[in-house]
């Protein structure tokens, strides 16, 4: 068995390493940016995917990996980990139902409550108390899920018709464009100081360093690193200023 994950944040990260831990110690997790994870996955038969719901969808990131390595899945089981600010309909269906058509057995679905990771947006705040309530509530049903699986039974979040629908209705129509490809909206302000801490971090290598200033590219896949990483708050994306950064690490 082994996790991979697309993690902005460090939410995904969290709950795919704690669902492995307890499923199988010895399990790696890696991210989806590991150069060679081809390689590693070759000889894995389980695979825990995980990923932040973005519009009710996944980034675009894992369904271009997916999609770019059709033969990998044929005949692997995967059980796919969806987290989520909110509410996320199908999310872990949209990776499911291309995995299946590319031969993989899907075992189960988990859709988990965590931070909001968008920290451009003053709608999306929470207050840290109650971001520390839902890593906790986060954990407990991380734990019994783990159980669950080792008496063979898998949930099926996400997996249903009625979950596409909601997915589809609730979000995804309405932002579809956001969904189809990677963006090139990433905005990148005058206080940038040039320390390159954006540029080593991006998993898509979206930006470069030239004359001490951070360069935004057009292949962001929006997963907020970035933007919760940098000293200055000098970058955002959906929003016009950073609130309050979002990491993983404040909550635990
Ligand atoms: C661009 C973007 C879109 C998002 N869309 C949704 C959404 O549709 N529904 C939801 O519940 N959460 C949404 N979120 C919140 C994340 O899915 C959630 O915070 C996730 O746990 C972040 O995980 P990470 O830290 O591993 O990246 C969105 C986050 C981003 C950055
Ligand atoms: S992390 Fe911020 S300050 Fe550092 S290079 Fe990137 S944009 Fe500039
Ligand atoms: S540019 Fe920033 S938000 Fe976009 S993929 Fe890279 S780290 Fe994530």
């Amino acid at each position: 068995m082994i996790g991979i994950y697309l993690s902005g944040t460090g939410n995904t990260k969290h709950c795919v390493e704690k669902l492995l831990n307890l499923l199988d110690d010895t399990a790696r997790c890696i991210p989806l940016e590991t150069p060679y994870i081809i390689n590693m996955l070759e000889n894995e038969n389980t695979i825990v995917l995980g990923y932040p719901t973005q519009f009710s969808n996944a980034p675009f990131m894992v369904l271009d990996f997916i999609k770019r390595n059709p033969e990998l899945w044929k005949g692997k089981k995967v059980f796919c980990v969806n987290t989520m600010g909110l509410f996320s309909g199908d999310g872990t269906g949209c990776t499911a139902r291309l995995l299946k058509k590319y031969g993989a057995e899907i075992l189960g679905g988990l859709q988990i409550k965590m931070p909001n990771s968008v920290c451009d947006s003053k709608l999306l705040k929470k207050g840290i108390e109650e971001n520390r309530q839902i890593v906790k509530n986060a954990d407990k049903r991380i734990e019994q899920t783990a159980e669950q699986i080792k008496r063979g039974i898998y949930p099926k979040e996400g997996l249903s018709f009625i979950a596409h629908i909601k997915g589809l209705f609730g979000q995804r129509l309405w932002f579809y464009r956001k969904t189809i490809y990677y963006t090139d909206k990433l905005k990148i302000s005058d206080s940038c100081i040039g320390c390159g801490l954006c540029s080593k971090e991006c998993p898509m290598k979206n930006i470069k360093m030239k004359e001490n200033r951070a360069v935004p590219g057009k292949r962001c896949t929006m997963c907020y690193r970035c933007i919760s990483l940098c000293p200055q708050k000098a970058i955002t994306l959906l929003g016009e200023k950073v609130q309050e950064q979002c990491r993983f690490e404040k909550y635990e």
